[in-house]
């Protein structure tokens, strides 16, 4: 992906014009914003955080001055491969979502607001309804995660297409330990191979169009996208991402947030993810 269609005129040893490798891949962009940020409470319980008019979700709150989803828009805006952007939204808040980020991004390609569902699952199903259906690659990203690195999305894209399915994650690196209902340690978990999802999560189009369609076949909470491949025996492969990408669910995660680009996020130039596994 990194000599990519407009890239190729500056590769050496690629004249522009001449064909070479299979044609860039195209995906759309799925960005959940539909919650209702239950666990996010502002400090005191009280003040505005968001802009008047928009629903009072962490999503719409004021990162460095601007809302998270228009961090989070950014970062996908700029990739060549994107096609269509789709956000779903707290139904009552797509018109005013609509006027404030407008019907296109960056680039260009359309920004399509929909109304979401009462959890994630449905909220992406209804984003996935709404797409042209055209794109190799479907690229599903939490609205809540505004510092996640190109590197990293353009690799899980990568990688779902050799695959079929990718997700983003990172080892376990704490000591976990499971607790019994009276809060006593039960057991200390060997952390071995285990690691945390993170997203993007990212599908050739007809392993998500399956795994949505059999949505209503799986039994207990899913929380990611991934769940409902692995539940139809789909494989998914784990790709490195980084601690960087913070989902903000908390106050807390904010002001992570905050001091990361304080910090200069993204550190260009330094190296990522040194750490060995497990
Ligand atoms: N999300 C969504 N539709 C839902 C629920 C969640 O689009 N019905 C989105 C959220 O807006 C968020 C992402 O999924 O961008 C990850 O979910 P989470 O962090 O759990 O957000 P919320 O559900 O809003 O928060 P909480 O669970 O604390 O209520
Ligand atoms: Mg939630």
């Amino acid at each position: 992906m990194r000599c990519g269609r407009s890239e190729r005129r500056a590769c050496p040893g690629v004249p522009a014009g001449e064909s070479q490798g299979p044609p860039m891949p195209t995906a759309t962009v799925i960005l959940p914003a539909a919650g209702r940020g239950a666990r996010f409470a502002m400090p005191g319980g009280g003040g505005r955080a968001s802009p008047v008019g928009a629903p009072e979700t962490k999503v719409f709150v004021s990162l460095a001055g601007r809302p998270v989803l228009a961090h989070t828009l950014d970062r996908f805006a700029a990739l060549e491969a994107v096609v269509e952007v789709i956000v779903p939204v707290p139904p009552e808040a797509v018109a005013w979502a609509r006027e404030t980020f407008g019907e296109r991004v960056a680039s260009g390609r359309p920004l399509i607001f929909v109304g979401g569902g009462e959890d994630r699952v449905e909220s992406v199903a209804e984003a996935l309804a709404a797409s042209d259906g055209k794109s190799d690659l479907v690229v599903i990203h939490d609205a809540v995660r505004p510092l996640v690195r190109r590197a990293v999305v353009e690799e899980a894209m990568r990688v779902a297409l050799e695959r079929g399915a990718a997700v983003v994650g990172w080892p376990v690196d704490h000591t976990v330990k499971r607790v019994s209902d009276g809060r006593l340690v039960a057991e200390t978990v060997p952390r071995e191979n285990l690691w945390l999802a993170q997203t993007p999560q990212v599908f050739r189009r007809d392993v998500i169009a399956r795994a949505y369609e059999r949505r209503h076949h799986v039994v207990g909470r899913v929380t990611d996208d991934a769940q409902l491949v692995e539940a139809m025996g789909g494989r998914v492969a784990m790709v490195r991402g980084d601690v960087a990408n913070v989902k903000i669910t908390t106050i807390e995660d904010l002001r992570l947030c905050e001091a990361l680009l304080e910090a200069g996020w993204p550190f260009e130039g330094e190296e990522q993810g040194g750490r060995a596994d497990g």
